[in-house]
């Protein structure tokens, strides 16, 4: 049952007719002692609640109200209805333990989405006890691919399990090479937009002037260099997921665009001033630490929440050493089969010296290191001085010895070779490849520009 709190009669017949005809049972309370009269007399499953009682409009009597219910119904789901504009209450509202707001006017299609997925969240909450064991995760969902059996892994999994299936937004934090892409890619996988389409932005790579043409697309004629209609990102992942790599560098006037749409799941194409909608779950990643950014004001506060419904932490490989063995293993028969060859065996030694790396790359590096070690090293046993030597090896030969020979290569050629061997050593991820040629992103950008280089 979904209790409905407004003192305007029509908002809460309104609303109380649209969650019926979705299938809810409805009450209503018109003011915030009748709220809490109602759930002590009937604990709903959820509480759908206007923001202001009195004739003040600053929705202190909605915060007061939220708190009582938050003290006494700790995991009861609390959806504020908060006014056009009010986003800074709305961010109150979250940071006092609201689980989602809409705003008035709301579409219904967004109020549907955003009770029918508090529901299902307080739901695998409730749910939530012993970590499943690896084996039960995979028989009632798709993890192919991913790799881990250490306990903190296994909560992540099935967290993932649970929130897939519902429509939340997901934040996904972690360091470089802790997996974010692959859990990203497994909520979609494991969620009802699966075989729909999953659209990846890496928005580290889209300039403020483009992020418009390129998310919602442009119309020919809408400037200069648009000669033709095209189709933006948002089209394109309709029905479907949307990951926002690299969220963390989204600059200030994109995220307002990026807000707006979020909010009201509409947004223009560039040159035309036709309103489109769109459905899409929206997964987002970022191995920068957002709370400091918002805390800056660097990033907005409204989008942060309005990103982090579900917010997943990957744990960096050395807080997951149990799990270096298997990953090592996957690995090395990942890479054998690609080279078509005997995957070589693992001494202990070998087990226990990579189990001791600090792995600063996480999961990529080891990736990384296992498949360096198939390439150049024959016979079938890996030993842990095979991996100490090919160590040396990467720390020696960083200089002098590659260096091309004298008219060999000019240097924006050089440059170049550098720039192209740097992208593919960190897979495409330009933060890793600017830090260790020593570039800013945006300097590494332009230097893509000028040689004509695909931003990856
Ligand atoms: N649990 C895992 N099992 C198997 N492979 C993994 C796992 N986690 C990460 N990997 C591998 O490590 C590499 C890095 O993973 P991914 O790209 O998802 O990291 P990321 O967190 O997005 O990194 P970045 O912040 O640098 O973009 C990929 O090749 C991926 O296949
Ligand atoms: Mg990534």
């Amino acid at each position: 049952m979904i209790l409905i709190v407004d003192d305007d009669d029509s908002v809460t017949a309104s609303l109380g007719l649209l969650l019926r005809q979705h299938g809810h049972e409805t009450g209503t309370a018109g003011a915030p002692d009748a709220a809490v009269a109602a759930i002590e007399a009937r604990r709903p499953d959820l509480v759908l609640q206007d923001m202001n009682f009195s004739l003040g409009t600053g929705g202190e009597d909605g915060l007061a109200l939220l708190g009582r219910i938050r003290a006494r119904w700790p995991d009861l789901p609390v959806i504020l209805i908060t006014a056009w504009g009010s986003i800074p209450l709305a961010v109150r509202g979250m940071k006092a333990g609201a689980s989602d707001f809409v705003s008035k006017p709301w579409s219904n299609t967004q109020l549907v989405q955003a009770v029918d997925t508090a529901l299902a969240l307080a739901a695998t909450r409730a749910a939530e006890g012993k970590p499943a064991s690896r084996r039960e995760l995979d028989a009632h969902h798709d993890f192919s691919g991913l790799v881990g059996q250490d306990p903190r892994f296994l909560r992540i999994l099935e967290l993932v399990g649970r929130v897939a299936p519902t429509d939340a937004s997901v934040l996904i934090t972690g360091d470089s090479g802790t997996g974010k892409e692959l859990i990203a890619e497994a909520i979609h996988r494991n969620s009802r937009r699966i075989g729909k389409p999953f659209v990846k932005v890496n928005l580290g790579g889209v300039s403020s002037t483009l992020f418009e043409s390129e998310m919602f697309g442009h119309v020919r004629g809408a400037f200069t260099d648009a000669r033709e209609n095209r189709r933006g990102r948002f089209e394109v992942a309709d029905q479907g997921t949307m990951f926002l790599d690299e969220i963390g560098d989204l600059d200030a006037s994109s995220q307002v665009k990026l807000l707006r749409v979020l909010q009201d799941r509409s947004y223009e194409v560039l040159g035309s001033s036709s309103t489109r909608t769109v459905d899409v779950r929206v997964v987002s990643a970022t191995n920068r630490a957002l709370p400091d950014l918002v805390a800056k004001g660097i990033f907005r506060e409204d989008l942060y929440y309005r990103l982090n419904l579900i917010s997943i932490r990957l744990p960096s490989l050395a807080e997951r050493r149990g799990d270096v063995p298997l990953l090592a293993a996957t690995f090395l028969e990942r890479a054998a089969r690609q080279n078509a060859r005997e995957a070589p065996r693992l001494s202990h030694r070998a087990v226990d010296w990579l189990q001791s790396r600090p792995w600063p790359g996480n999961v990529r590096e080891l990736r990384q290191t296992i498949e360096r070690a198939v390439l150049v090293l024959d016979g079938d046993l890996l030993d842990a001085e095979h991996f100490r030597a090919l160590d040396d090896l990467e720390r020696s030969t960083g200089r002098d010895e590659t260096l091309p020979a004298p008219g060999a290569m000019t240097l924006p050629e050089m440059e170049r070779a550098m720039i192209e061997k740097c992208l593919r050593y960190y897979d495409g991820n330009v933060t890793r490849a600017a830090e260790a040629l020593g570039l800013s992103r945006a300097a590494l950008y332009r230097r893509l520009e000028k040689h004509g280089l695909d931003v990856p």
